[in-house]
């Protein structure tokens, strides 16, 4: 049965990590993985997670079965982190949340909805989008057609050629959208370009699906939601998948969520109980430990404030080293990009070839497309790679 299978290559992602995890160099940089790092490379379990999870451990009295759908606590309260208490289709029962294994179960989950559907649906991805968007996608049977996103002269978006693309969607397509700190370009759309994006899905009759796994670390957690809360709030049906490992650092607990929001409750129902038939068909029910986690924190104000507190550090630094990166970038060329970008990744608009040298004689890790981990990045390395950067340059 096995003997006609053929060795994969690796996932270029993971396969980063692997390469990285081998080197025996102690002065190794990884701008790989999406993972937040902080000064000194480590990517620490935060407070407000360890007091819950003490908490948890003290009063947890059952690992009996939850259900497909996960914690119903869980579920509302990161509906609400989401789109805002109060929001209109909250008030009017619109949304149905589910909790997930990460935000790739979410992903997942949402293209067997999809299928559902719509067994011929179409769904329209960024150029270049998150590496594993399509495997996710297209491995459930969905059309992938892409939409021009990034400027690569100017890595920045490319707002007119991606509204063109998407002019040419049918009704009933579905467009992929980052809901912030574009993966992984860094590139987001303006406010004002949600609005007109907005616009043209609800004249076209396209159905958006907002992938939003980095709130909180962009601008912060409400501006990081403009987009989806707009999308909610004047769109009949907007799907949403999100996750907790970047902004929770929850990555191996795999916590996500995925929201449906329907024209109305009843539709809501009919939409959810299909659904939750997939997942049941598909792993059953999603882990809960990490969704224990995050109920717990965003349930109890003093857990939420220390999260809070902790989250917002996690950006402003972010931020100052996107603002640092691209001064000491500055004698190589015009990275002011760097700084205008937000989220954990840039492109550094690098060659293959120059990024091989960067990996082989300098040791600092990034993936072939030149996308960097800002985050990975620390005041100790910063100058490092920018002078070995510059030096490649050069050559
Ligand atoms: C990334 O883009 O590096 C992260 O989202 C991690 C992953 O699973 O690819």
């Amino acid at each position: 049965m096995f003997e006609h299978l053929n060795t994969l290559p690796q996932d270029p992602i993971l396969g980063l990590m692997k390469s990285f995890r081998e080197d025996s160099r102690t002065d190794k940089v990884d701008l790989g993985v999406g993972v937040y790092r902080d000064e000194a490379g480590h990517t620490p379990i935060m407070a407000a997670v360890q007091s819950a999870q003490q908490r948890l451990l003290e009063t947890e009295a059952t690992k009996a079965y939850i259900g497909p759908a996960g914690a119903e606590g869980f579920n509302h309260l990161i509906s609400q982190l989401i789109l805002g208490a109060g929001h209109p289709a909250l008030n009017d029962q619109r949304v149905n949340t589910v909790q997930t294994p990460g935000g790739c179960g979410a992903l997942r989950m949402a293209a067997e909805f999809l299928r559902l559907c719509k067994p011929d649906a179409t769904v329209w991805v960024s150029t270049p989008t998150w590496a594993n968007h399509i495997p996710l996608l297209g491995g459930a049977g969905l059309t992938i057609r892409e939409y021009p996103y990034l400027d690569t002269a100017t890595l920045s978006v490319d707002f007119d050629a991606m509204m063109a693309a998407l002019e040419l969607a049918d009704a009933g397509d579905v467009v992929l959208l980052h809901g912030c700190c574009h993966n992984p370009s860094g590139a987001d759309l303006s406010p004002d370009q949600w609005t007109a994006v907005t616009d043209l899905i609800e004249r076209k009759g396209l159905l958006p699906f907002i992938d939003i796994a980095y709130q909180g670390l962009g601008e912060g957690l409400d501006q990081d939601a403009h987009g989806v809360r707009l999308m909610a709030e004047r769109l009949p049906e907007v799907i949403v998948a999100s996750s907790c490992s970047k902004n929770f650092g929850l990555y191996r607990e795999r916590t996500g969520a995925l929201m449906l929001i329907a024209a109305n409750a009843q539709q809501g129902r009919a939409a959810t109980s299909q659904l939750l038939s997939a997942i049941r068909s598909h792993y059953s029910m999603p882990p809960a430990h990490g969704a224990a986690v995050v109920e717990l924190i965003l349930d109890t104000p003093a857990l939420t404030q220390a999260w809070h507190h902790e989250l917002d550090a996690m950006c402003r630094r972010i931020i100052e080293l996107r603002s640092a990166f691209s001064e000491a970038l500055a004698p190589a060329g015009d990275f002011s990009f760097i700084e205008r970008q937000r989220g954990m990744f840039s492109f550094l608009g690098i060659n293959p070839q120059q990024v091989k040298i960067l990996r082989d004689e300098f040791g600092i890790y990034m993936l072939d497309s030149s996308r960097i981990n800002i985050a990975g990045l620390s005041a100790n390395t910063l100058s490092r790679v920018a002078h070995a950067l510059q030096e490649v340059l050069g050559r």
